[in-house]
């Protein structure tokens, strides 16, 4: 459970290397006891990149596309005690001019993104509801609004979790547990090195930010960083799908 003053004390990062994910942590209120479990592929780094955190951090082996070792993997990160805050964080970019080549790749990107999410997170909130309380904070896109020509896989893998994640959150009504989903646009850092930022780019730490304030509320159920995005969205649902098929990237 959360302490007196807020902080959580026990939560669970899936992509325990990612920025955007450490950025998430290290906006919230901490304390030295709170328990940072880092599930990943490569320990080494999530150990390094979680160095200079305030808090106790362990780290275990998650890949977000081994399916089939999802539910014990939930098992066993619940097993010692409740968890506060599930993070999933989990995910990859790859040009759509690649995938195009290597539908193979295409099939491992969607399973990262969209699939490995599900299958987690259906384990993870099993234990979630019998404990009767904790938040899961989901990093959806702008990429999931509607799929452009340029990013049309990754679009689609977006839009397959944000529904998934609406969905997750209308179960868990009334179950004492919540779902927040984070919509960033364009974020500079890791993921996105090398690409051009478009306009109402953003950082690690403005989406840690808002994501913090988020959690501040009871009734926050999504957000989007910038804010700006939000009506840009609408925008885009509505766009005629001869103008759509137009946009470069
Ligand atoms: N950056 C953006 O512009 C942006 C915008 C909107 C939404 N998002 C979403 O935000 C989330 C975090 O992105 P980020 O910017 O923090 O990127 P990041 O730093 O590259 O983090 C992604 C994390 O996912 C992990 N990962 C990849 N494949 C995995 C697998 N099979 N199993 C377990 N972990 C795996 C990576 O671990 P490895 O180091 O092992 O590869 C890395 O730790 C992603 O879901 C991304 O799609 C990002």
């Amino acid at each position: 459970m959360n302490d007196a003053q807020g902080r959580p004390s026990r939560i669970l990062l899936l992509g325990g290397a990612s920025e955007i994910g450490l950025a998430i942590v290290a906006a919230l209120p901490l304390a030295p006891d709170t328990h940072l479990i880092l599930a990943g592929r490569n320990l080494a780094q999530m150990e390094e990149r979680a160095a200079t955190l305030p808090c106790t951090v362990t780290t275990t082996a998650y890949d977000a596309t081994a399916l089939e070792t999802h539910r014990d993997f939930a098992d066993t990160v619940f097993a010692d005690a409740d968890i506060d805050l599930v993070i999933s964080a989990a995910g990859i970019l790859i040009p759509q001019s690649e995938l195009d080549r290597d539908p193979q790749r295409a099939g491992e990107l969607v399973q990262t993104n969209f699939t490995g999410h599900v299958t987690t997170l259906l384990a993870v909130t099993r234990h979630l509801r019998n404990q009767g309380h904790g938040t899961l904070v989901v990093l959806s896109s702008i990429a999931a609004v509607r799929p452009r020509r340029a990013n049309f896989v990754y679009g689609a893998s977006k839009a397959g979790l944000d529904a998934f994640a609406q969905g997750l959150a209308d179960s868990l009504h009334g179950s004492g547990v919540r779902l927040l989903l984070v919509r960033p646009g364009f974020v500079t850092g890791r993921m996105t090195q090398g690409m051009p930022p478009t306009p109402l780019s953003t950082t690690p730490d403005r989406v840690a930010a808002a994501v913090a304030t988020a959690l501040t509320t009871t009734t926050a159920t999504a957000v989007w960083v910038p804010r700006a995005l939000a009506p840009i969205a609408l925008l885009m649902r509505l766009t005629p799908r001869v103008l759509w098929r137009r946009v470069k990237r």
